[in-house]
């Protein structure tokens, strides 16, 4: 079977103490960051931008994967690839001009993903297969954490699977994501599993290391 990631996500941090938040997910045994940026534009939701990101970059040595909820986009790529970011996450329905994103997040020496909506076709992404790292399948409509998990995902999961075959590429689930689901997740394809409230609950630290634990034990 196929390596598992646990990628929390810090949008349900407690921003106040957002460096000391990535610091005790690091230390609980996340894999990745998951970095949301909402725009109050492409999503309804503002969430913060590169130099917040760039803050809380330096307290741990984990990839900062970033999810990029913006358009147009391409004028912040070369913001976050500065800021930190490892993998940089672009939606397919932020623009018309998807493969020159993603050939500039490669230009920026990042890996590149794509993220599609639940009312986006996996077909979407398959002229771009070659130009991408990663593969983000969105279980909830994005622009807030801790919303329930759609249960048509796990089809697109499949679907998703089917389509990459054996390429390098990981294939992320986001929204809704709990110790409950994450074995489902995983039986129809997924590799990271993002988890924002599941993760960080009601901000209590010493709790982080047995939730991350739960998600990837199931
Ligand atoms: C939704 C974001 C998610 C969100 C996940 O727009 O992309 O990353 O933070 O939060 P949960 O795990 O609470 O659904
Ligand atoms: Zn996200």
């Amino acid at each position: 079977s196929r390596p598992i990631r646990i990628a929390p996500s810090i949008l349900s941090a407690d921003f106040g103490r957002l460096a000391e938040e990535v610091a005790a997910i690091d230390a609980a045994g996340a894999d990745y960051i998951h970095v949301d940026i909402m725009d109050g534009h492409f999503v309804p939701n503002i969430s913060f931008g590169p130099a917040v990101m760039a803050s809380v970059r330096q307290v741990t040595q984990k990839p900062f994967d970033v999810h990029l909820m913006v358009a147009p986009v391409d004028p912040y790529i070369a913001a976050f690839a500065k800021a930190g970011a490892d993998v940089i996450t672009v939606h397919a329905e932020a623009g018309p001009h998807l493969h020159r994103t993603l050939q500039a997040i490669r230009a920026e020496g990042k890996n590149a993903g794509v993220a599609i909506n639940p009312g986006t076709p996996v077909s979407a992404v398959e002229a771009v297969l070659d130009d991408i790292d990663l593969l983000l399948v969105m279980s909830v409509n994005p622009g807030f954490g801790g919303q329930a998990f759609i249960p048509g995902t796990l089809d697109k999961l499949r679907q998703a699977r089917a389509l990459v075959g054996n390429r390098p590429i990981e294939i992320e689930v986001d929204g809704g994501i709990t110790a409950d689901n994450a074995r489902a997740v995983a039986d129809a394809g997924a590799t990271v599993f993002v988890a924002g409230s599941s993760v960080f609950g009601g901000n209590e630290t010493q709790t982080y290391p047995h939730r991350i634990a739960a998600i990837r034990s199931a």
